[in-house]
């Protein structure tokens, strides 16, 4: 069996969907695995560092040409799609809540494909689980975007000359991003606050030492682990309650996500306007629609002098952390399917294969399109 690597072709795409390790343990199993050349650099992971770990080094797209199995970070573009061999299986980051017509186009070429964006939320999977995995060094990133824009520090500081006041850090939405966000703020001196529709995260934001600003609504969490979208009765509930906390806010971090749905709005271009000149936003959901109306995807927005930051794949800005682990939870997911003598077997009685499987026989299978287009 062989393995195809090709580099990311999507603008400013930094990662790449193995790393020196995975090539290893991939090779150690007696697949073989084809790397394109500079796949990796963006990651600072020299085509040395493949070859040392046991993988070929192939010039150009062409690599995956006679693959039995392609990793990637995103959905492949449509010439590499053109060159994957008849039944080709790919596996990574698809964006299966991309756009309807492109992924029908993917799933008639023939590929087998798995998202692991849609991996099972249980326990067994979390070592699997792309989205954890980068949407924690997102959540990391956001603060640290934030505090290199703001124009005043983060910690409190007692100087001869006066007081330097902490900075007020705001998270929305609690979920991995959310947490790690907690965590650096509180890191680096801000005091944090954060409020979350699931009532589970109240004990989690409390135990990183910030303050809970919690919505009274009944439990807003799926049996899937995410959050469910709210009604319109409980958007406005929540929204009186952020209106009056943000106001005296100097960093807010906006991560909240419901799966397959538009981010929610939670920041109103009125919420925006009563912040203080110099508060700085970052909102992580500006991918799916933003969690803030103002929010541009790849820019900057000032507004009234609060800059809302919408800056695009946070996680890939981390591309030397962020790639190693996606590519291992890649190669975890494989071992699911990787037989002793090297060979792939797809078992799809198990809930982790079945549940990322979007495409098969030319076309989409996964539950998610069921229903309207
Ligand atoms: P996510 O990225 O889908 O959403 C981020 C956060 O936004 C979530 O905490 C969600 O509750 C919150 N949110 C959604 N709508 C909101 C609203 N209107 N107002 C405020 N907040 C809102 O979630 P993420 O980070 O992917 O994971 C959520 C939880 O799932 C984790 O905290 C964890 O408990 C669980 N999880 C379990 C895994 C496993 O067992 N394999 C793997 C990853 C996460």
């Amino acid at each position: 069996m062989k393995i195809a690597v090709p580099a990311e072709s999507h603008p400013g795409e930094a990662r790449v969907a193995a790393s020196p390790d995975t090539v290893k343990a991939y090779v150690k199993k007696g697949v073989q695995v084809a790397v394109q050349a500079g796949a990796g650099l963006g990651a600072n992971i020299s085509d040395e560092a493949f070859q040392a770990a046991g993988a070929e080094i192939v010039k150009g797209p062409g690599v995956v040409k006679d693959a039995d199995l392609v990793l990637t970070i995103r959905r492949p573009a449509d010439t590499l799609i053109k060159s994957l061999k008849p039944g080709a299986i790919v596996a990574g980051g698809l964006e299966p809540y991309g756009e309807r017509k492109a992924l029908e186009a993917f799933a008639a070429s023939g590929v087998t494909a798995f998202a692991l964006e849609l991996m099972p939320r249980i326990t067994r999977a979390q070592a699997m689980d792309i989205l954890s995995s980068q949407a924690n060094l997102a959540g990391y990133k956001a603060v640290i975007e934030a505090a290199a824009i703001y124009g005043r520090a983060f910690p409190m500081m007692m100087t001869a000359a006066g007081t330097v006041p902490a900075a007020k850090a705001f998270i929305m939405g609690v979920g991995v991003a959310g947490l790690q966000a907690i965590a650096t703020a509180r890191r680096l001196g801000a005091i944090v606050s954060a409020t979350d529709v699931r009532k589970a995260t109240e004990e989690q934001v409390k135990s990183l030492g910030a303050k809970f600003v919690y919505v009274d609504l009944a439990e807003a969490a799926t049996s899937a682990g995410y959050a469910r979208e709210l009604t319109a009765e409980e958007k406005a509930k929540q929204a009186e309650l952020v209106a009056s906390h943000i106001k005296a806010q100097d960093i807010v971090i906006t991560t909240a996500l419901i799966p397959g749905r538009p981010a929610p709005t939670l920041i109103t271009k009125e919420m925006v306007e009563s912040m203080k000149p110099g508060s700085v936003i970052v909102d992580l959901a500006v991918e799916r629609g933003g969690n803030c109306p103002l929010s541009k995807p790849d820019e900057i927005v000032e507004h009234k002098g609060v800059r809302i930051v919408g800056t695009l794949n946070l996680a890939g800005r981390l591309a030397g952390n962020a790639a190693p682990l996606f590519a291992k939870n890649i190669a975890n997911f494989l071992d699911l399917m990787i037989q002793k003598d090297g060979t792939l077997k797809i078992d799809e009685a198990d809930e982790c294969i079945s549940g990322t499987l979007i495409a098969k026989g030319g076309k989409l299978v996964h539950k998610i399109y069921e229903g309207a287009k």
